[in-house]
């Protein structure tokens, strides 16, 4: 046999065998590569005598397409295969029941300060935030609070080191100081955020939330401040009249101070906002004292404004009809998903009545 025939014979039984891809490649190196049993053969060519040249030539070529052929339909083969598996392992059953879809819900708490800075950017408030870890500093002596004032009290402050120079914010006021000492006046901010005293009942928690306002300019008067307020109130809770009286007041860093108080009824176990003969408390405010403004380097002879703190989970209880305010801190999912606010459909409504 001939030497090319014997090259054919073994390697077309080799690939009868079952074969890999890798094995059959290996194979074609073997037979075509560089100096592969083909490839030789081919180089004998030109030391062949004439008579047998043609012959030789016209039988290797033959050799050569047979199999190059079988390796292709081999090569083939294995890859139809592999896209038959896959087609097979990738079907969709479209039998199979849907998958549950969860969406979550926005916090009663965090859709309430969405709709408090929307209301306040509209008449050119911007929004401002401080640190929840605060220096006594900013917290009370900045804001004319005296050392022997009761709020310093530990009963009301977390303080968080020995020398009771770092605590948890009593309140947003210190946003009051940061941001005065940050900027030049005119200041005209909001400042939402987390607030902490040690106080725990059905309508206090040790961590609540405030929004702190500040306007100041250099010819601000307590009439803006109620109007200002007046118009906030009845945004927020979309009612065209309000009932809203000032209290007389104190706080060391307002001069006067007030306390705001909203009047609502109850009828048939709902609370009805801006009407009725009951009064609620919502908010302490008043016109920024001298020496807090002296104490961020503002001219008090120049500039003067007012400066409110709203607590805003009883707005956002007032709103929703949430009657226990720790609910709010329980991470409880029933609740939210009863109390929370569909993402994709909050009220767009609220700040419209009054326009
Ligand atoms: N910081 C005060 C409080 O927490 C509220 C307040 C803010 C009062 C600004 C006056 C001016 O009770």
């Amino acid at each position: 046999m001939s030497d090319l025939k014997k090259i054919k014979d073994d390697f077309l039984l080799k690939l009868e065998k079952k074969l890999s891809l890798s094995e059959i490649n290996e194979i074609k190196t073997n037979l075509f590569g560089k100096n592969g049993l083909i490839s030789s053969q081919f180089k004998k060519i030109g030391s062949i005598s004439e008579s047998e040249k043609k012959k030789f030539a016209s039988e290797l070529n033959l050799i050569k397409d047979e199999l190059q052929n079988q390796i292709n339909s081999k090569i083939n083969e294995i890859q139809s295969e592999e896209i038959n598996k896959k087609l097979k392992k990738e079907k969709v059953d479209i039998t199979l029941p849907e998958r549950t879809f969860v969406q979550g819900k926005i916090h009663p708490v965090s859709q309430t300060i969405d709709e408090i800075s929307s209301i306040f950017s509209e008449i050119g408030f911007s929004v401002e935030e401080g640190p929840d870890v605060e220096t006594e500093y900013n917290n009370f002596t900045a804001l004319n609070t005296p050392d022997n004032h009761p709020a310093r009290d530990m009963h009301d402050t977390f303080y968080l080191d020995e020398k009771k120079e770092k605590l948890l914010r009593t309140h947003t006021s210190p946003v009051q100081i940061r941001t005065m000492l940050k900027d030049k006046p005119p200041f005209k901010i909001i400042a939402p955020g987390r607030t902490y005293r040690s106080d725990s009942d059905q309508t206090h928690s040790p961590m609540f939330h405030q929004v702190e306002g500040l306007h100041i300019d250099k010819d601000i008067n307590m009439g803006h401040l109620k109007g200002c307020l007046n118009y906030f109130i009845k945004e927020f809770f979309e009612v065209k009249k309000i009932k809203m009286r000032f209290r007389p007041s104190h706080f060391p860093f307002t001069e006067p101070s007030a306390e705001v108080d909203i009047g609502y009824e109850i009828k048939d176990g709902k609370i009805f906002i801006g009407e009725g003969d009951k009064w609620l408390e919502i908010l302490g405010c008043g016109m920024v004292h001298p020496k807090v403004l002296k104490n961020v380097k503002v001219d008090s002879t120049k500039y003067q404004g007012y400066a409110f703190g709203i607590g805003i989970d009883r707005l956002a209880m007032l709103k929703y009809g949430i009657n226990d305010l720790r609910a709010f801190f329980d991470c409880d999912y029933r609740w939210l998903n009863h109390f929370g606010f569909d993402p994709l459909d909050v009220p767009t409504n609220y700040r419209g009545l009054s326009r």
